[in-house]
């Protein structure tokens, strides 16, 4: 069970395969790339416990050595310092811009090391070989690569498309549930933003899915990837349509500041949340039919999902806070926040024009409800 999709970007395309047991023949996929066979892999020590044994013996059956490091796991890593420390050991094995160097596990080392690599040498290629479900349908797709400032998430970082996705997904065999659904909230993004169908599909197949039905994940993943591909592929550089894929993001942001991006939330919760708060706030706006936000509310609920700022334990500041917390946003254009909304499951559209007093309407009903 294969399944390639091609991100066909002029001069710097890729294929992103998608199926079981990928790190056993991960050798076979690199070795044509390669001049000298050895690479540099870079994961995190949670992955490297689990897999970086099954990817060495995939990588040594057609020859190729692998030298490897590992960082801590968690968010902070996406920090200069570890950037540092990244490409100091780079240029300890004596990484050239010929060579690979291989992101193997979830957003974060994705994110740090596609950035290490993207200014190592002014530029050398990398392989993501992403391990749980929000990078293989989000995050190693599409080039987007950096680290966290202390004034918000990804604000220092740089567009360095991968040379090869390898998605393995045997591996998200080993995510906790809590992790696998938090990925699983990207995969519903992709329904909400552009396909209606697939919405449908997930709503049928997503309780197998979590289950561990191994054909309905790859099929997950393959629909997910298909549509990030298809919109990088209109728009690498986020100028229009690939804001779409920020569908919920604003809001989570927000809950992610306010939250000390810490394991309150992880990003995929605060997605989830966020597409909840998006549909609600389409719905009061006139947008879409008040049933949309209901559906949309009903799926998370139904696979057991965060879905309204009252699943977030703790103390949330209040909607004024909230809402200043999303001023740090990418998406903040001459000074004006920039929604994702929708005119109905499976139709988002950006839009700079969204009234205040309804954002802050939308973030104090959820908040009461807490
Ligand atoms: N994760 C959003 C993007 O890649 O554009």
């Amino acid at each position: 069970m294969r399944e390639t999709v091609n991100v066909n970007l002029p001069g710097r395309g890729y294929d992103v395969v998608i199926g079981p047991d990928l790190l056993a023949e991960a050798g076979a996929y690199l070795s044509p790339m390669l001049a000298r066979k050895k690479v540099a892999v870079i994961s995190d020590a949670n992955v490297a416990a689990l897999h970086l044994e099954t990817l060495r013996a995939g990588l040594a059956a057609t020859g190729i050595e692998m030298a490897a490091m590992t960082l801590p796991p968690g968010e902070a890593t996406k920090s200069w310092e570890q950037l540092n420390i990244c490409c100091d050991w780079l240029l300890d094995q004596k990484v050239e811009r010929r060579d690979l160097v291989i992101a193997f596990g979830g957003g974060v080392v994705g994110d740090l090391v596609g950035f290490a690599a993207a200014i190592l040498r002014r530029g050398v290629r990398f392989v993501q070989i992403p391990t749980s479900l929000l990078a293989q349908v989000d995050s190693s797709v599409g080039g987007k690569t950096g680290i966290n400032a202390a004034q918000g998430k990804n604000l220092i970082g740089a567009f360095h498309q991968p040379s090869l996705v390898l998605a393995d997904t045997a591996v998200l065999g080993t995510l906790t549930p809590r992790d696998f659904l938090a990925g699983y909230g990207e995969v519903v993004k992709y329904g909400l933003l552009g396909d209606a169908t697939f919405f449908d599909w997930l709503e049928r197949q997503g309780p197998a899915l979590a289950a561990g039905d191994g054909a309905a994940r790859v099929e997950a993943v393959r629909r997910s990837v298909q549509m990030k591909a298809d919109i990088v592929m209109r728009d690498e550089t986020e100028q229009g349509d690939r804001a779409l894929l920020n569908l919920g993001h604003t809001f989570c942001h927000s809950l992610e500041a306010a939250t000390g991006y810490s394991d309150r939330l992880l990003h995929g919760e605060g997605v989830a949340i966020g597409c909840a708060l998006a549909f609600e706030l389409s719905a009061r706006l006139g947008l879409c039919s008040q049933e949309d936000p209901s559906r949309v509310r009903a799926h998370l609920k139904a696979m057991g999902m965060k879905t309204d700022l009252s699943d977030i334990a703790g103390d949330l500041p209040d909607a004024e806070g909230l809402l200043g917390l999303m001023g740090q946003d990418k998406k903040v254009v001459d000074g004006q926040l920039r929604f994702i909304l929708a005119r109905g499951i499976g139709t988002a559209f950006v839009t700079g024009d969204v009234p205040r007093d309804a954002v802050l309407g939308v973030l104090r009903d959820g908040l009461a409800a807490r």
